[in-house]
């Protein structure tokens, strides 16, 4: 059984679409450990307490430092014992010293079709206002491992999206949030689990 933690900032839906792969049977051989959050509001804490599954805040706020906070967050990871970190909308760079400890142990979703449209700063509605400004007809999702570059990684798994006339930043995130990220991301968990990658 992979013991999962989920890393996430914001609204949690990248979380949500992995519990519900798992309750369906989707994703095997996979539990989600702990849910780590750097934002005290994020609606992914409430989504982890709701399912009786370990919710944990460290805002970077309440450190002296960035150095201290680093440190704390890599001891947390490490009292649950994890075999795989999912960055799930987690806006906080992940300290050089956890990606050495776990190395091709953390994967990320990125809201576009890596090597368009990532690395410093592409995120969030950033991604998909630059996608819709270059009028790209495609867009999409990547699930990739994380090393120490931005979103430099090897890739997992990509899903192609279709830009629609009419597109607004937010439809389409919407569009390659339901269509991309919710697929992907607890496709590669399953993948990972069940060693066919
Ligand atoms: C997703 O678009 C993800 O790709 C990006 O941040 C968003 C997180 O959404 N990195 P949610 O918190 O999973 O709802």
């Amino acid at each position: 059984m992979l013991r999962v933690g989920v890393m996430a900032s914001g609204g949690g839906t990248n979380l949500q679409a992995i519990l519900d792969a798992i309750d369906s049977g989707a994703v095997t051989n996979a539990g989600v450990e702990v849910v780590i959050s750097n934002n005290p509001g994020a609606y992914a804490l409430e989504r982890a307490r709701n399912r009786g599954i370990q919710a944990v805040c460290l805002s970077p706020k309440t450190f002296e430092n960035r150095e201290a906070f680093h440190e704390a967050l890599l001891k947390k990871v490490d009292e649950y014992d994890l075999d795989l970190i999912v960055l799930a909308g987690f806006l906080v760079t992940i300290p050089a010293a956890m990606i050495r400890k776990y190395r091709n142990r953390i994967i990320n979703i990125h809201p576009s079709l890596i090597p368009s449209f990532c690395g410093v700063g592409f995120y969030g509605l950033k991604v998909h206002e630059a996608a819709l400004k270059r009028g790209v007809k495609l867009t999409g999702a990547t699930v990739h491992f994380v090393d120490e570059g931005m979103d430099s990684g090897p890739i997992i798994l990509q899903r192609a999206v279709e830009v629609l006339p009419g597109d607004t930043p937010e439809r389409l995130q919407r569009r390659v949030m339901e269509e991309a990220e919710w697929q992907i991301l607890p496709e590669a968990i399953d993948r990972i689990a069940n060693d066919r990658l």
